[in-house]
Order: C-alpha cells, then structure tokens, then sequence
C-alpha cells in the first residue's frame, strides 16, 4: 500500500461460527493485503455457541486456500492488538445500511485510540448480504437448510452441536 511496506491487516469478530458471508470479505483482503490476520475475540459474555478453539479449527479449515490468511484470537482492545501485530489496517465488511452506524462507531474509536490504524470497509458480495452466525444458528435449530450459506464443515458441526436438547437449543441462540 506504501512504499513497498508490507500491509498487515486484522479481521477481527466473533465468528460463532464463519459463514461464507465472512469468506467473501477474507477472499478479496488476502487480495489486497500481504498478511491478513483473522482474529476471533475472546469474550464468554456473549456465551458463544463454539469454544474459540472450536472456531479458530473451523477459520482454519476454511482459509486453507489463501496462503497469507492466518488465525489468531485476542482479548481487550482491538486497536492495542493492531498495535501489537504492526497491522495498520483493521478490516470489516459491511453488508447493508443496517451495518453502518455500529462500525462508524467502532472505526472512529479505533482511530481514536490507534490514530495510525486504519479501519478499512469490504463490501461481501451481494450474495452474502443477508447472512449473519445468528439467522444461520436459528435456521438450523429449526431444522432448515444452510446449504451454500456456511462451509460444509460448519454445517456439519451446527447440527451436531444444535442436536441438543430444545431448552438449551434456546439458551444458546439467544446469545
Ligand atoms: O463479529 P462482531 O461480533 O461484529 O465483532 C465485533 C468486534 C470483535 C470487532 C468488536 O466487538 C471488538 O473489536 N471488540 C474488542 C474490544 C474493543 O476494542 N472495543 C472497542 C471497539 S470500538
């Protein structure tokens, strides 16, 4: 991006669990930038559906094909973490309108905090526009199909994971 500087970006979220909606917005960073770094952060108070182990497994599985895509996770501040891996770029995608106001917010915090981090937008295709974790957990528990939404690997663990019983079922998605 500079002067022939190497560009270390972070895609950091929650990833419980990756949906083909983040992988788009993996696929066109590992484009743009030398080393991506996609980060699960660490935080039990949303009571995660899978373990950050059990995500960081599946994150790996599915970048297998971008050569400089790795997996991380992180605690505390986003922008301190950037600091941390000399990233300058910290990476989300947007989806719709609705997206817009919550990362407005974060990335003006972030350069707040980290004035030398840049928070950089990636449209997902359009395609991916209306998948979230969430609607994917809920249409699962529920017994439909998120063929072409999630890797098959992620399918495969959401059934076996929301084969629970039907009180639980609801306990974890309403997190
Ligand atoms: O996938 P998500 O849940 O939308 O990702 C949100 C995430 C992880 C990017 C955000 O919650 C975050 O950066 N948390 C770390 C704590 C932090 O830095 N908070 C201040 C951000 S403005």
């Amino acid at each position: 991006m500079t002067h022939g500087a190497r560009v270390v970006a972070i895609y950091p979220g929650s990833f419980d669990p990756i949906t083909n909606g983040h992988l788009d917005v993996i696929e066109r960073g590992s484009k743009l930038f030398d080393r991506l770094i996609v980060s699960i952060l660490h935080n039990e108070s949303k009571s995660p559906l899978f373990s950050v182990l059990e995500r960081a497994e599946m994150l790996r599985e599915s970048v297998r094909p971008f050569g400089n895509v790795e997996i991380d996770s992180f605690q505390g501040l986003l922008a301190d973490y950037a600091l941390r891996k000399n990233a300058r770029v910290i990476l989300r995608g947007i989806r719709a309108v609705s997206d817009y106001e919550y990362e407005l917010q974060m990335a003006l915090m972030n350069r707040r905090l980290q004035p030398q981090v840049e928070t950089v937008f990636l449209l997902a295709g359009e395609a991916f526009s209306f998948i979230s974790s969430k609607l994917v957990k809920e249409v699962i528990s529920l017994g439909g199909s998120v063929a072409g939404l999630v890797p098959p690997l992620v399918e495969k663990r959401l059934r076996e994971r929301l084969r629970a019983p039907e009180s639980l079922q609801q306990e974890l998605l309403t997190t």
